[in-house]
């Protein structure tokens, strides 16, 4: 009891600093004055309607009444513009203080234009890509009223299993960053209250990725070192490029929820990083700290609220529970007052007082959403995500005069092509990769068979099409399915075959034990690769995937994701040469599920193996090499790059000077194409273990067949900080390795030392 009392009086003290911190804005001040206890937390009270697309397991109820009644800060899931007029009118005609909503909404990649998946795109290493994406999301949304985004999602994971992958950039820290900052400032722009741009949040905080077993909304557990130096630096990152919402997450952090963790949100989001915008809670993440075991609705509400959380997203604890908890003296009306201002300077920032209906200018849908440039940034989104992850006797690029045999359960299937997470998409509008061939080679002679079902297994498929039919189970059985399709296939010059996963078996809630191909689909492609014809498995999935099997065959291996609206354009201006792949993975590719966690950066231990030869009393398996099927940043190109002349500018760095290390690159192939430059290092000696290599730098060039570029990086002290046990941002003098190449696996090259 004691104990409770005492952290509770702790968090008071905590959220009162937080108000000091706050410089004030008059109008919002005004409004506050003139606000009751009850409409102050109406500002905290976030609701989906539903008639949407549902994002969650409820939806809320009585809206109309509840805004109305000045109950309701914001609403998301409203789906059309003519919705978000609705709702706006609501608040701004029959509330009794005319505070405008938030009108929030997920557009993770893309509103109406879907580009490819989040991990898709961070594959492409092009961060002004990335924030051109980020900001034709934006321009699109606003366009539809929506003027509160929930991305980007920068969860670093390390683990397939967990569905979720699919929505972040990926393992690592130092590239999910710059991801994070592309795509604050792509959503914010340099002024919020622009019609074209929208609040950003940065989601989840935090450690979401690093669930127990990859389980989806599964515990979480670990050292404070390891937060601060691989999880959280892209919640940091997109702070600091000033992200205006952030949003928790639903795990335990250190043993507290999130929503409810007063030393994230206020110690260390606030206090250490700066952070005046406002934190939503993830959908009913308050509640669910009942079923985490911190107490009944009463005192769980209380508990966020004083630990820094400002909104309650769907679950309506706030609006429910803390007119009492003031009245008690668990929470002040203070901490309440701060929360709402928060939500009362973001709808100042957006322009909202000074136009309630800024977002809704209807002339806007027609100009802005889904035009001809935005698809075109989509298609080519989607080729620069595309990871050539094998090349089989130069089958690839393919001819746009050859027979070909398309073949595949998602080759000719617009239901799989958007992606998960793209609720504002509509996929009756994406381009199947059977169109896409006809599109981009008129002249090729065009064969099509499914062969296969994604999945054979009923039980399965229905869990995975809970939003309509992504596995669709054909009336013909999985023989006949497989003889048609080899029929083509023996008239055909080469055969393509676009398999995988479907896009729900990704996502929230997709967390998979197995991520291998399904075997329905093995069994084809073991079939097309004992045909004798040069064979390309164009493989789609929101995830890495386990696919030792395939590697074996003889057999070229593109890897899409999934792509977006434009996925059947873009892959056929790869497959046939118009674009050459220069995608690299972000996230490492296991051998097997019993692997993972398996991520480059991992940090050495005391007894390494030397090679992947089996080593008694080393640190490695009997039934599996250490090493991945493939590394993080790894990637092939219809040419060949080839590294010369690496060094660095001085043996020696000192703590305010700075050293180049610089690499020429000669494309030495036949094709024009594009090449990621990474850089690595590792501190040889450090007060805590350091990682194997750390990503430092990167820089995609493009290059003529036969040119050769000099890349250069710089190097200070600063680039070379990690956190201690102390949770101290330091360098350590001492020897430093580095390695520059293509892939994280590239060789050792030389080092410097740090004084
Ligand atoms: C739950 C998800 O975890 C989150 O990412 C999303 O923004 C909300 N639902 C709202 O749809």
């Amino acid at each position: 009891m004691r104990k409770i009392y005492l952290s509770i009086s702790m968090l008071l003290l905590a959220g009162s600093f937080a108000l000091q911190a706050q410089t004030q804005i008059p109008e919002v001040e005004e409004l506050l004055s003139k606000m009751t206890l009850e409409e102050k937390i109406g500002q905290l009270n976030l609701l989906t309607p539903g008639g949407g697309v549902a994002t969650g397991s409820v939806v809320s109820e009585d809206v109309e009444a509840k805004i109305k009644a000045g109950n309701v800060g914001g609403v998301f899931g409203v789906s059309s513009p003519e919705r978000v007029r609705q709702a706006q009118d609501l608040a701004v005609k029959n509330s009794r203080l005319k505070i405008p909503l938030l009108i929030g909404s997920d557009v993770i990649h893309g509103y109406k234009t879907t580009f490819p998946i989040p991990l898709g795109l961070s594959a492409s290493w092009d961060m002004e890509l990335i924030k051109e994406t980020a900001q034709i999301a934006a321009k699109e949304a606003t366009a539809d009223g929506i003027n509160w985004n929930f991305s980007p999602m920068v969860d670093i994971s390390r683990d397939p299993r967990w569905g979720r992958v699919a929505e972040g950039a990926g393992e690592d820290p130092y590239l999910g960053s710059q991801v994070a900052k592309a795509m604050v400032e792509g959503y914010q722009g340099d002024d919020l209250s622009k019609p074209e741009t929208m609040i950003s949040t940065v989601k989840h905080m935090a450690l979401y990725g690093a669930a127990e077993g990859g389980r989806d909304y599964n515990r979480v557990d670990m050292s404070r070192a390891k937060m601060f130096n691989e999880y959280l630096p892209p919640y940091k990152a997109a702070v600091d490029a000033g992200v205006w919402s952030v949003m928790t997450s639903f795990n335990d952090i250190d043993g507290v929820p999130a929503s409810g963790n007063n030393w994230l949100l206020t110690d260390v989001l606030r206090e250490r990083w700066g952070f005046d915008g406002f934190v939503v809670s993830d959908y009913t993440s308050v509640n669910e700290m009942i079923a985490h075991g911190m107490g009944d609705l009463q005192a769980v509400s209380a508990l966020a609220i004083n630990a820094g959380l400002d909104m309650d997203m769907v679950g309506e604890g706030f609006l429910t529970t803390l007119k009492k908890s003031v009245e008690e003296g668990k929470v002040t009306e203070e901490t309440i007052t701060t929360a709402a201002r928060r939500i009362l300077e973001a709808k100042h920032k957006l322009g909202l007082f000074d136009d309630p209906y800024r977002y809704s200018d209807e002339s806007r849908p027609e100009t802005d959403i889904l035009t001809a440039a935005n698809r075109a940034k989509a298609r080519e989104a989607a080729t620069k995500s595309f990871v050539l992850l094998k090349k089989h006797n130069n089958t690839l690029p393919i001819s746009k005069n050859a027979k070909i045999a398309l073949i595949g359960p998602l080759a000719n299937n617009k239901n799989n092509m958007l992606g998960t997470w793209a609720p504002t998409g509509d996929q009756q509008l994406s381009i199947p990769i059977l169109e896409g061939f006809k599109n981009v080679a008129p002249n090729a002679s065009i064969t099509y068979a499914k062969g296969a079902n994604i999945s054979d297994d009923t039980t399965f498929a229905k869990k995975v099409n809970v939003f309509g039919p992504r596995i669709e189970i054909s009336e013909e059985s999985p023989e006949q399915l497989l003889k048609e399709a080899m029929k083509l296939v023996a008239n055909a010059d080469v055969v393509v075959a676009v398999v995988g996963e479907a896009s729900e078996m990704s996502g929230e809630a997709a967390s998979r034990t197995d991520i291998s191909i399904p075997e329905s689909q093995k069994k084809l492609i073991r079939e097309l690769a004992a045909s004798g014809k040069p064979v390309v498995l164009v493989l789609m999935s929101g995830r890495p995937l386990t696919i030792p099997e395939e590697m074996e065959l003889p057999v070229s291996i593109l890897q899409v994701w999934h792509p977006g609206v434009e996925a059947g354009n873009a892959v056929a201006d790869v497959v046939f040469g118009d674009y050459n792949p220069s995608g690299k993975l972000t996230s490492t590719w296991p051998v097997n599920v019993g692997q993972i966690p398996i991520y480059y950066g991992m940090r050495t231990t005391g007894r390494p193996a030397a090679s992947e030869k089996f080593e008694k009393f080393k640190s490695n398996y009997l039934d599996a090499p250490n090493a991945p099927l493939f590394p993080f940043g790894y990637g092939l190109s219809y040419t060949e790059f080839d590294y010369s002349n690496v060094k660095v500018s001085d043996a020696t760095l000192s703590e305010n000077g700075s050293i180049t290390i610089s690499a020429t690159v000669t494309n030495s192939g036949d094709y024009n194409g594009e090449e990621v430059v990474q850089l690595y290092l590792h501190d040889k000696v450090r007060s805590i273990t350091p990682p194997m290599k750390e990503l430092k730098g990167f820089k995609k060039i493009f290059l003529e067949k036969g040119a050769s570029q000099t890349v250069t990086f710089e190097i200070t002290t600063e680039d070379l900080k990690f956190y201690n046990n102390e949770e101290e941002f330091i360098f350590e003098p001492g020897e430093f390795e580095f390695f520059v190449g293509g892939s994280s696996d590239n060789k050792f090259i030389g080092s410097f030392t740090v004084e």
